[in-house]
């Protein structure tokens, strides 16, 4: 796909078909991830694959039912590393592990729809009971539950927005 149909054309997935995805395709979408900026270069980020029905179920209760978390094939819990960070940040290091996690999963979710695949950002999430199950070490925060597999629906876009309520130009 060129870059504006990826752009322009992906949605949140929420419903998935069975076809399952292979692990190629996951390591390939997590090195398109890994090209994302990071703050130094520190890479503050972390990913845990699951493909585990059993863990993909109770990490949807752990997003409060979300569906889509226990019925797509593979689910990546994207994390951040604010320890990493603020050893040579300081307090801005939680702030850059945060965008570091952040940016990675959005070179992951449209890689994902330049292959044709379904995916969807989750950010309404128990944070402890996602640490407990995937028996996270304490210094990473878990930021984001990405559901990803062939779609299932084809969601029409949701609305825009008119570009003059967000941008503000100062110009000289
Ligand atoms: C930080 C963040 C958190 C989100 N959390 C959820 C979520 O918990 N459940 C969900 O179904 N979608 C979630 N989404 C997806 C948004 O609902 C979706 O991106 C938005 O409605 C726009 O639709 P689109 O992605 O198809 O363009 C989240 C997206 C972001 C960026």
């Amino acid at each position: 796909m060129n870059f504006k149909d990826v752009l322009e054309g992906r949605r949140s997935i929420r419903r998935y078909s069975d076809r399952p995805v292979g692990r190629d395709m996951i390591v390939s979408l997590l090195g398109a991830a890994e090209t994302a900026p990071s703050a130094g270069n520190l890479r503050a980020r972390e990913y845990y694959v699951v493909t585990s029905p059993q863990l993909r179920l109770a990490l949807s209760a752990a997003a409060f039912g979300q569906e889509h978390v226990a019925t797509a094939p593979v689910v990546v819990v994207v994390c951040a590393d604010p320890v990493k960070s603020g050893r040579r940040y300081g307090d801005r290091g939680q702030l850059y592990s945060i965008q570091d996690a952040d940016a990675a999963t959005v070179c992951l979710i449209l890689a994902a729809c330049n292959r044709g695949l379904g995916s969807c950002w989750t950010g309404a999430f128990d944070d402890t009971i996602v640490r407990d199950l995937l028996d996270l070490p304490g210094r990473l925060v878990p930021t984001a539950i990405v559901s990803i597999g062939w779609p299932d629906e084809k969601p029409t876009p949701p609305p825009g927005r008119d570009m003059t309520e967000a941008v503000h130009w100062i110009e000289g």
